[in-house]
């Protein structure tokens, strides 16, 4: 992915709180939190503790631990003793804590979007200011929520009721793979219930939901990023906004991320000291110190695992040599915070690989602890990011035992093993984010080399396509538009919009002209270097393109050589702008996605939720998500091609622009087609809550 390393704050050591309990104390508390398959002798205990006191000997313990890893591994492993606990609970007083944690906090490392805004020229930048100045009802939902946090809550002596984990737990050697699944058995979920109109009589605003008539589930939503904390692409939005309408259903949500260095401090400050214990980690010896900072909003509830040894850095991903220990650390940290704070929800929902090592963790080291008895789901949203890496590593980092390191699991090939291969063959259920990449995956071209596996546990998979959030995404509010405007009244309004982008961007201003966008991670899944092909066919004089995006460096450059090369008619955004991306979805008159391979796709619905016609092509969600546009019926959303080809991409392009030019009012009866079409979560997150009650009928 086109995560760009941004260095980050300087590193501080975790903080160091529980150094002075005594063995005893320690082996009183020791419950089923994060049970461990490696004993800790108490002096090596003591040890480790102690190098956590000092900041600099920490830090410098961090990466010898790096770099001997393969030495490590050398060293016969310690066959399964008993699996002694060593996390610690903590009990402290909350309050104090929250501060403590929140004033040790370094400096947020810059947020993404102004790093590589800097990038961009000048005058781009300058013109973006009056569009925002635009007055318009925002809704202030980050701040409401605050009220809503629950008071901290110390559950730790819940959590030591659980009886202490014996021996390491038996692994099945083979994943149990399981007979397809009854799909249809689900019990319907019906829509929400319409606001009684027997009664004449007025109150008070009738509830849109009457959430008693739902079955009520809890969920642990487990991954990585998450707007509007830390967002590098469409995983952050599905995180944010899949949660807030399972809320809807009846769901008690929980959503569990890193706490990153890079989340803005007005996120950061509004975090509330939850607890800490300290858990061990593979075969490092040492213990790590888990701190959990809770945030409410709009009825989810957001805790971040905090460890600063792991999350300094100014961007989620980094490379895969820190990325490995970090998401081991984080999978197992999640599922040990859930015991912690005695939270056991009916289902554990991960993200992509960076969460893989759950559902393994759960069948395994946590299978006789509180959390154990959850069903799990793992979602892939992209398959090309999988978490590989020598197997002598990954053993070394996760802790997990031999026997899920075969072909059936974890294992690769002979030298790597597989973080989201083993979550797949462990979770109960599979999804991915439309019907189309469900079936792709399965095969050669799509399936990153897990198509085997995938058509094997195909019974279990499932595809799910996205939505959008209607509150983030709406013309009619947006604050960022220079005009808002909504199905009613888009064909006099959106024109002011595309004057405003050109204005802003420095393209010529005339609203006749055809305003492709085109907003994107600029890496080869993309579709880039079609585009790129064929970018002097399509600047014809009646047509103009606009880029944002960052990644690659080779299409970075390329687009900004075209920039220089056709000024005034084309624009190149190097840049993660969130603003500037609303005013191209509303200025533009089409977007372009020419993915290789996309899961599901979000450019093109936010596109159309703006009355803006995409231009993609037919893979994954976009072919689930675009009908092309048929010249007779006057039927379809957009422009589709099917072959991965330049020439049928252009071909495309030139369809939308003979309906632009020669017969707009198809256009625009498309246009405001596209805007009333369903893209919101409303029925996608119906279909999550419904496998949620597939896995977990009583
Ligand atoms: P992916 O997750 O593969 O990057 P998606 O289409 O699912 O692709 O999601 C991309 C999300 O990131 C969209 O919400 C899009 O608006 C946003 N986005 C991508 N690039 C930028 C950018 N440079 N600036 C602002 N938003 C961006
Ligand atoms: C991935 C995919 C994208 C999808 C997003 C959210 O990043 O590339 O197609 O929309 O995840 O599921």
């Amino acid at each position: 992915m086109a995560r760009k390393k941004v260095d980050s704050s300087v590193e501080k050591a975790a903080v160091n709180k529980a150094a002075d309990s005594s063995v005893e104390k320690k082996a009183e508390l020791s419950a089923t939190i994060a049970p461990s398959e490696i004993k800790i002798e108490p002096a090596a205990e003591k040890k480790a503790k102690s190098a956590e006191k000092k900041p600099a000997a920490k830090k410098k313990a961090a990466t010898a631990d790096k770099k001997a890893e393969p030495v490590v591994e050398k060293t016969p492993a310690p066959a399964k003793k008993e699996a002694e606990v060593v996390v610690e609970k903590k009990p402290a007083p909350a309050e104090k804590k929250a501060e403590v944690v929140v004033e040790k906090k370094p400096a947020p490392a810059k947020k993404k979007s102004d790093t590589v805004a800097e990038k961009k020229p000048a005058p781009a930048k300058r013109k973006s200011a009056p569009a925002e100045k635009k007055p318009a009802p925002v809704k202030k939902k980050a701040e409401t929520s605050e009220k809503k946090l629950k008071p901290v809550v110390e559950a730790a002596t819940a959590v030591e009721a659980a009886p202490v984990v014996e021996a390491a737990p038996v692994v099945e050697a083979a994943p149990v793979v399981e007979a397809a699944p009854v799909v249809e058995a689900a019990p319907v979920v019906e829509a929400a219930p319409v606001v009684d109109e027997v009664s004449p009589v007025v109150e008070e605003a009738a509830p849109v939901f009457d959430l008693s008539t739902l079955p009520r589930r809890s969920v642990a939503f487990i991954g990585s990023e998450c707007h509007p904390f830390v967002k590098t692409g469409g995983l952050g939005d599905v995180m944010y906004a899949l949660p807030r309408e399972l809320v809807k259903l009846n769901c008690d949500v929980r959503v569990i991320l890193p706490r990153y260095a890079c989340i803005p401090q007005q996120y950061q400050d509004k975090m509330v000291y939850r607890g800490e214990f300290y858990m061990d980690l593979g075969s490092t010896g040492r213990n790590y110190y888990v701190g959990i900072m809770e945030y409410v909003s709009d009825g989810v509830v957001y805790d971040f695992i905090d460890n600063q040894e792991f999350f300094t850095s100014g961007n989620p991903y980094t490379n895969l040599v820190d990325d490995i220990p970090k998401y081991c650390f984080f999978s197992k940290a999640a599922l040990a915070a859930l015991n912690f704070m005695n939270w056991i929800p009916d289902i554990i929902h991960c993200h992509d690989w960076q969460a893989g090592l759950v559902p393994v963790y759960l069948r395994t080291l946590f299978k006789d602890t509180p959390v154990g008895r959850a069903r799990s789901i793992l979602t892939i949203h992209n398959l090309r990011f999988q978490g590989i890496f020598n197997i002598p590593t990954i053993k070394y980092w996760s802790g997990l035992p031999d026997s899920v390191f075969n072909m059936g699991a974890l294992q690769q090939d002979y030298v790597n093993a597989n973080m989201l291969k083993g979550g797949l063959a462990y979770a109960d259920r599979i999804t991915t984010v439309s019907g189309t990449y469900a079936w792709e995956i399965q095969t050669p071209e799509y399936g990153e080399r897990l198509e085997d596996h995938l058509r094997y546990h195909s019974g279990k998979l499932r595809g799910i396509v996205n939505g959008i959030d209607y509150d983030m995404w709406n013309p009619e509010t947006d604050p960022a538009l220079a005009e808002n405007y909504g199905l009613g009244n888009v064909l006099e309004h959106k024109m002011a919009n595309k004057l405003a982008l050109q204005r802003e961007l420095g393209l010529e201003e005339d609203e006749s002209k055809f305003v492709i966008g085109l907003i994107s991670r600029l890496t080869n899944q993309k579709g880039l270097d079609l585009v790129s092909s064929i970018i002097p066919q399509v600047l014809d004089g009646n047509t103009q393109v606009v880029v944002l995006g960052t990644g690659d460096a080779q299409y970075e450059d390329t687009f900004r050589y075209y920039e220089g090369a056709y000024k005034g008619t084309f624009s190149a955004c190097i840049q993660y702008d969130e603003g500037r991306a609303h005013r191209i979805y509303a200025g533009s008159d089409a977007l372009l996605v020419p993915s290789r391979f996309e899961p599901c796709g979000l450019t093109q619905l936010n596109a159309m939720h703006y009355g803006t016609l995409p231009i993609v092509r037919e893979t994954g969600g976009l072919k689930d998500t675009v009908q092309p546009y048929n010249d007779f019926t006057g039927e379809g959303n957009g422009f589709t091609f099917d072959r991965y080809d330049a020439g049928l991409l252009l071909d495309a392009i030139n369809r939308a622009k003979t309906v632009y030019f020669t017969n707009r009012y198809h256009w625009d009866e498309v246009v405001q087609r596209d805007m009333a079409k369903d893209v919101s979560w409303a029925n996608s997150a119906r279909q999550y809550k419904d496998l949620y009650l597939e896995l977990t009928q009583w």
